[in-house]
């Protein structure tokens, strides 16, 4: 199918056509840069890499559920502990609650720890008379509007490393140390639902989850005697768009004699750079991490068909995550000719929904933002979908925060447009803020519970 390929290297990219670039002005400081940070450790270890790629393989199959979520750009403004404590607190809530509807275990996988670069729709950005670089994300130039700013600074790579080592130990920390316990999260949800308006909408399967806590630590089971009530697997991931960075991030594995991304556990190409004769498909090729692979409205079956060949030519499960984001409205148009062509020619993938980048809209305010509904009904057309095609809806990828902000509209506690500029903090695109987050989730829970009862595994109440 696709041409053949010359061999593979960490740099074999770089002899490709590539989009979304910078134009780095320093030629030198930037390969000093790219230089230095080859000789910094491995922010993870290849063998947690193959770790994840089991896990998704159970969501390939149909066994688990994909979470992944987090920031649409981390900033280095917002490095506070607490901006990475209440994401994680969020993420753990919205974890459980899947958990339970789907009867499975969720595979969490945060936009964290190196989420850092940004491709834009515009090469520039044009504010009055004056027109500079766009902003490309924190790795790369600064936001302000001022020509000083916007220049492509390779340092920031060492900064934008140095936070991604910090934030990625902290969330181990947390996600081994105790915050994720299970019964201090649920206590968590239980809050939500009785402050949210729509709370008694999920009293149900809350109250359920209680009973089953209840049941488990009579019968002797707590988080004293049972590590997996207090600890949880936490894995980071990032779209790989700055392709120096990670090439000097990719290291070869001494236990298997492979290449890995060490900058993050997955890493995916976006929807503007997925042509695969091209640097982001070559590059994610050769590395043996988990692949995520966004797609949009213009990817037609024949080409999705040559990237799988491209980056899973032995269609290893788990090795594929096909990320879907066609916007609300749009997915019965889109996903079903996709699925059927990749069903057809018997590949293992993961399937998740980001109703996100399909669903941006300008505010009559000006502010960009995704209103809530619309995020829900991508959601549940994915799934719909899913259930008519005969095919596991594996997962949802969510730009979220745990922070109080109001970046998307709507919402059980529903923020409107005149509110957007209350507490409007994104570096890129609009997120959803703790509450908003929180009721996806148990919508969407509701959403598996009907899979479950429809596949007749699921008797969950008479009522329902
Ligand atoms: C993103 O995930 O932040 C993004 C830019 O998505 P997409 O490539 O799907 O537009
Ligand atoms: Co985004």
């Amino acid at each position: 199918m696709s041409a053949k390929r010359a061999a593979w290297s960490p740099h074999s990219w770089s002899d490709l056509p590539i989009k979304q670039v910078p134009e780095y002005p320093d030629q030198v400081a930037l390969q000093e840069v790219e230089a230095k940070l080859a000789t910094f450790p491995p922010l993870l270890f290849a063998g947690e890499a193959r770790d994840l790629k089991k896990r998704l393989a159970d969501v390939a199959e149909g066994r688990r559920f994909l979470l992944q979520g987090g920031d649409c750009a981390e900033s280095f403004a917002e490095h506070g502990p607490d901006h990475i404590r209440d994401f994680l607190r969020v993420f753990l809530q919205m974890a459980v609650v899947l958990t339970y509807a789907g009867g499975s275990p969720v595979v969490k996988v945060g936009r964290l720890a190196g989420q850092f670069a940004k491709p834009r729709s515009k090469p520039t950005e044009k504010r009055d008379d004056i027109e500079l670089p766009s902003y490309r994300g924190d790795i790369i130039n600064g936001m302000e509007f001022t020509e000083e700013a916007r220049i492509p600074d390779p340092s920031r790579m060492l900064r934008g490393y140095r936070q991604a080592a910090a934030t990625a130990n902290l969330v181990r920390a947390f996600a081994l140390g105790g915050y994720a316990d299970l019964e201090r999260v649920h206590q968590w949800n239980m809050n939500f639902v009785q402050d949210s308006p729509q709370g008694h909408r999920y009293e149900e399967l809350a109250n359920n989850i209680t009973e089953s806590l209840a049941f488990m630590r009579a019968i002797g089971i707590t988080a004293d005697n049972t590590p997996q009530l207090r600890q949880t697997h936490f894995f980071t991931s990032h779209e790989a768009l700055l392709l120096g960075y990670e090439q000097a991030l990719t290291r070869l594995d001494s236990t298997s004699g492979e290449w890995y991304a060490t900058s993050g556990h997955m890493v995916w190409v976006g929807d503007r750079t997925r042509q695969p004769d091209h640097a982001h498909i070559e590059y994610v090729r050769g590395i043996k991490n988990p692949i995520g692979l966004k797609c949009g409205p213009s990817l037609e079956a024949n080409e999705l068909l040559e990237l799988i060949d491209i980056i899973d030519p032995d269609n290893e499960p788990g090795r594929l995550t096909l990320i879907s984001r066609f916007g609300a409205g749009n997915v019965e148009k889109y996903l079903p000719k996709l699925l059927r062509a990749v069903k057809r020619e018997g590949r293992k993938v993961v399937w998740a929904c980001d109703p996100m980048h399909g669903n941006t809209i300008s505010a009559e305010s000006g502010y960009k933002t995704r209103p809530f509904d619309r995020i829900l009904t991508e959601v549940q057309d994915f799934f719909a979908v899913h259930r008519a095609e005969g095919t596991h809806p594996g997962g949802i990828h969510v730009e979220m925060t745990g922070d109080n902000v109001t970046e998307c509209t709507g919402g059980a506690v529903a923020i409107s447009d005149a509110e957007l500029s209350n507490r409007y903090h994104t570096h890129c695109d609009p997120r959803l803020n703790a509450d908003q987050s929180l009721e996806l989730a148990f919508l969407v829970a509701e959403l598996m519970q009907k899979e479950r009862e429809a596949a007749g595994s699921f008797p969950v109440s008479a009522t329902a």
